[in-house]
């Protein structure tokens, strides 16, 4: 008989989507099995997210290298794990956690930790000759997650070329994923024609989503309503609009920054008087992190004062942190938070996040970062855990692609092929 202990691990430096250096470990069970996860990376991160730990020496990759990482992965971990049982994966994580004994993974590094409890879980899986979302959902209910796909990209994914961070859609009518990533392909396709032959187009941001030149907010939702009909769909129906306002990014000394070029300053409150403007006057049924993280009664103000439908995002607010989502929730400030295992840095953290939103009924939406790798483990996640939406950035590069693709693996086992989670229903 196999044994399920852990036999080794080993750490090693990868490249991300953004070609910096990041962290890839390998669980090795029996001998045998093995687990391999990649770290993601953020880009406009919340400022209590657990720690992404790099040498920050000037001399190599910018200071972006994680040799410190891979050394702790080899060492330390190993030491630690070495034995442990692949199945308790609260019993790996915990372990991790003690090792680090900070309460933001500031001595080893959330970026450390997620790939060694992620490889873990992958190995877990490979031991039961299974594949990770088969191993944690083992009910008769399986559906994939409704996808909400980036169009446009700004804010800190280019350069902050415009203020607002994602323009996405949600194909929120359609019927199956199948069909959901049929049409996601006809608006993309479509809005990327529009942009190329208006002059607009500069290239792709980070999540792979356009990178276009517009001078204001209210004209590139103007555009993106125009897509979607001229792709024959009918707004909030069939798809609608999702926005990451990503506000942290764009406040200073108490003020938004509502332009790249123009010196237009906005208070909370203009802010929060815009925001709502925009969402009696377009398809919008979901908002990020409409303000920055600090302005939680905001949030408050902005979900109480928006159409029921409206999901409000906590992201950068609550950042997959328990103790941040009960005072979110306390504080009435969001409907739905976002879910980003690294940000947490462990999976059973991030499964005890997501528990706690099912408990507050908080819906849930399971995230990938700016920064990814080919490592689609989010997708099996998404299945594993029954979660209802799923995030992963744009409709072009691998990085994003291979997430989608997985989805479609994995619905192509299901009895009813491609059944996909229903959310809204205008
Ligand atoms: P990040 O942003 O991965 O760059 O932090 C993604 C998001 O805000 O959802
Ligand atoms: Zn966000």
């Amino acid at each position: 008989m196999s044994s399920k202990k852990i036999t080794d691990i080993k750490g090693r430096m990868v490249f991300d989507s953004r070609g910096y250096p990041t962290v890839e470990s390998e669980v090795q069970v029996d001998n045998n099995f093995y687990g391999t996860s990649i770290s993601p990376s953020g880009a406009s991160k919340g400022k209590k997210e657990a720690l992404e730990k790099r040498d920050n020496d000037e001399n190599i990759f910018l200071g972006n290298s994680i040799n410190e990482n891979i050394f702790i992965i080899n060492n330390q971990i190993k030491d630690t794990l070495v034995g442990v049982n692949i199945e308790d994966q609260v019993l790996i994580d915990k372990k991790l956690i003690e090792l680090d004994g900070t309460n933001n993974k500031s001595k080893i590094g959330a970026n450390t930790t997620i790939t060694v409890s992620m490889a873990s879980l992958k190995a877990a899986a490979a031991v039961n000759k299974t594949s990770v979302w088969e191993y944690l959902n083992n009910s008769s209910e399986k559906k994939l997650p409704l996808p909400e796909i980036q169009i446009i990209g700004g804010g800190a994914h280019a350069k902050g070329s415009i203020p607002i961070q994602d323009f996405m859609i949600i194909p929120n009518g359609a019927p199956d994923f199948n069909t959901a990533l049929h049409w996601v392909f006809k608006i993309y396709k479509l809005a990327g024609e529009k942009l190329y032959s208006q002059n607009k187009l500069y290239g792709v941001a980070d999540e792979g989503g356009y990178w276009p030149h517009f001078n204001d907010i209210t004209s590139v939702l103007d555009f993106l309503v125009k897509v979607i009909e001229d792709a024959g769909f009918e707004p909030y129906r069939q798809v609608s609009l999702s926005l990451d306002i990503a506000a942290n990014n764009f406040k200073f000394n108490k003020k938004y920054k509502m332009s790249n070029k123009k010196n237009i300053l906005f208070s909370s409150n203009d802010l929060y008087d815009y925001l709502l403007k925009l969402i009696k006057s377009y398809p919008i049924i979901s908002i990020e992190d409409p303000f920055a993280e600090e302005d939680i009664d905001y949030f408050k103000k902005l979900k109480e004062s928006s159409p029921s439908y409206l999901q409000v995002v906590g992201d950068d607010l609550v950042v997959t942190n328990t103790k941040l989502i009960k005072n979110a929730y306390n504080k009435n400030a969001i409907n739905t938070i976002l879910v980003k295992p690294n940000q947490i840095g462990t999976v059973t953290e991030t499964s005890n996040a997501l528990k706690l939103s099912n408990e507050l009924n908080l819906m849930s939406i399971l995230s990938a970062r700016s920064g990814e790798s080919e490592d689609n483990f989010i997708s099996d996640l998404s299945v594993g855990w029954k979660m209802k939406q799923l995030k992963v950035g744009s409709f072009s590069r691998s990085e994003r692609m291979s997430k989608w693709n997985q989805c479609l693996r994995i619905g192509e086992k299901f009895k009813d092929k491609y059944a996909m989670h229903k959310i809204w229903n205008f």
